[in-house]
């Protein structure tokens, strides 16, 4: 199998954590006689400062020649007082367009033992095993008209979805719950919005072609109270866009820390992979990233751009394998409570490449027996 993989590492954390993204997917590619290449770009923060721009050409142009896009993170202080098209997050929601990519996967797993630092009891989160389907290129992120009148003191966004937009990101969402456990939740404010009520009624039409799902439709506000209060009632959850960035931040106290949660986004010429949590920079460089949400994400990398179903479980298994064993980085680990020392970036992504390993190993004797 060959893959060409664009790597966009971006600001703050996100260098660190891709690294061991690459690491673990230079491992599966060297073990199972894959050829991955990687090719390095720039965007975000750090693109703004060396190529004027928080999505320079060349990026763009090499993500559009890729089989897929690896994204770390983009942001920093340094940008917050400029206007939304100035910002590095800027560079991410252009690559999003022109990658064309409209559903974003966004897991959540309770992952045993559950992590000491979510706020929840192990008897609400146990078992836990949400998909988020996010709707990615519409809504108010997108929508025109978009405007900031300072002299008037108006600014105005635009929350716009045509049935076509919903249809397509909710068959995504049907499929993908036909391979789990069946059930859809759809998200929206359909009691005060006209633009959720064209989303439900047309995720109704769509659900009519899946019998064997069934479908809950919930305002999106019920719906964050439910995901702290039942989070196991939930499989597939079918979302707008700004919903869906709130409510998998929301969903990531489930899992104990946004490090957690990787992400792949669908459906376009190129799918773009990125972990959900933001450049953290007042932890970049210190070693106190958690690598796990972008080692997940590889994962979904090999799963959705390579069709490698085995690979992205032998990656998953390994990082369930190393939570397991009780290793854990600062973000999982409540301060004071259980005398742990956390191990750092560098160290999770080793310990996550040798169980990798074993693992991988131990398939291929038995391949061989
Ligand atoms: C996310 C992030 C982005 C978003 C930002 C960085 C533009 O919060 O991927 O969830 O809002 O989509
Ligand atoms: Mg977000």
């Amino acid at each position: 199998m060959e893959l060409k993989i664009t790597v966009v590492a971006g600001d703050g954390i996100g260098p660190e954590v891709t690294r061991e993204a690459v690491e673990i997917l230079s491992t599966v590619a060297h073990l199972n006689g894959h050829k991955f290449t990687f090719v390095e770009e720039r965007i975000g923060g750090v693109a703004i400062r060396q190529d004027g721009s928080p999505l320079p050409a060349r990026t763009l142009a090499a993500a559009l020649d890729s089989d897929a896009v690896l994204l770390g993170a983009v942001g920093g202080n340094e940008f917050n007082a400029l206007p939304p098209d100035k910002r590095p997050e800027a560079g991410l929601l252009q690559l999003r367009q022109a990658l064309g990519g409209y559903a974003n996967l966004r897991p959540a797993v309770a992952y045993e033992p559950l992590s000491h630092n979510s706020p929840l009891r192990p008897e609400v989160t146990r078992g836990a095993d949400i998909l988020f389907v996010r709707e990615l290129l519409g809504g108010l992120y997108f929508s025109q008209p978009r405007a900031w009148d300072r002299d008037a003191g108006m600014a105005l966004n635009t929350m716009r979805y045509t049935r076509a937009e919903v249809v397509r990101v909710a068959r995504v969402a049907f499929d993908l719950a036909s391979k789990r456990r069946g059930k859809v939740t759809s998200v929206d404010k359909a009691n005060v919005l006209e633009v959720s009520q064209l989303w439900r009624a047309t995720v109704t039409e769509v659900a009519a072609e899946y019998p064997g799902v069934t479908i809950d439709h919930q305002y999106v506000d019920a719906c964050a109270m439910h995901l702290m209060n039942t989070p196991r009632n939930f499989d597939v959850v079918l979302t707008e866009n700004l919903f869906g960035d709130i409510l998998s931040d929301e969903a990531a106290v489930i899992t104990g820390s946004l490090g957690m949660l990787p992400s792949a986004t669908i459906g376009g010429k190129v799918n773009l992979y990125e972990p959900v949590h933001g450049s953290a920079p007042d932890i970049a460089g210190t070693g106190k990233a958690n690598p796990l949400g972008a080692i997940l994400t590889a994962a979904m990398i090999l799963r959705h751009s390579a069709g490698l179903e085995q690979d992205a479980r032998a990656i998953e298994d390994a990082v369930a394998n190393v939570l397991q064993r009780g290793y854990r980085t600062a973000d999982l680990v409540r301060a004071g409570t259980h005398g742990e020392q956390p191990v750092t970036t560098r160290e999770m992504g080793r310990l996550v490449y040798e169980a990798l390993n074993e693992i991988i190993d131990r398939a291929q004797a038995l391949h061989a027996v």
